[in-house]
């Protein structure tokens, strides 16, 4: 815990395909903030694509990596914060989302999310032996406690346009 005052940012926080980097996007846009997308700084920082780092690196070199970055964010103010979806499986990095912001998390259906997942091949998670509906099912079940845990926002985008979705966000943040 801690006792410093919130950043003033904006978190997305949820699975692969939830919609964090469009939606994020359009908020920042709408409010006028920068958005920043924490995949993308990890892809500039190593120089090569998130398939390579976990290739030559394993997921915990890749989750090394993503800790950084947020230290790294702790600076930011007015920014519209994407996160990688598996931001939240470190402990040590719960502290930081929440000082950073307020919190939404991007809440879809796993047949959904692995509609919007099955046209790009940049997430080594989804191209393991298990199908990846299976593995995002799998995901979300880990993982939802810990999104809900976290989240000062939950918007149930199933039904939503991404549009909508991000008016959602700019209208409770
Ligand atoms: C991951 C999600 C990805 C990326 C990496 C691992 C995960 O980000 O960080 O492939 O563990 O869920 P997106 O949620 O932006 O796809």
């Amino acid at each position: 815990e801690t006792s410093l005052p919130r950043a003033e940012n904006i978190l997305l926080i949820g699975l692969m395909g939830s919609g964090k980097s469009t939606v994020g996007r359009m908020v920042a846009h709408m409010l006028g903030f920068q958005f920043v997308d924490t995949d993308h700084l990890i892809i500039e920082q190593a120089g090569c694509s998130i398939p390579e780092i976990f290739a030559r690196e394993g997921e915990a070199g890749f989750r090394q990596r993503e800790s950084t970055v947020l230290r790294h964010l702790l600076g930011c103010r007015h920014c519209v914060i994407a996160t990688g979806g598996g931001i939240i499986t470190q402990p040590k990095n719960l502290p930081l989302l929440q000082h950073l912001g307020f919190i939404t998390w991007l809440e879809a259906d796993a047949k959904l999310l692995a509609r919007r997942t099955a046209t790009n091949n940049d997430r080594p998670l989804l191209r393991g032996e298990e199908p990846p509906l299976v593995k995002l099912e799998r995901l979300l079940t880990e993982r939802k406690p810990i999104y809900k845990q976290l989240a000062d926002l939950r918007i149930q985008t199933d039904e939503l346009s991404q549009q909508e979705s991000a008016y959602g966000v700019a209208e409770s943040a």
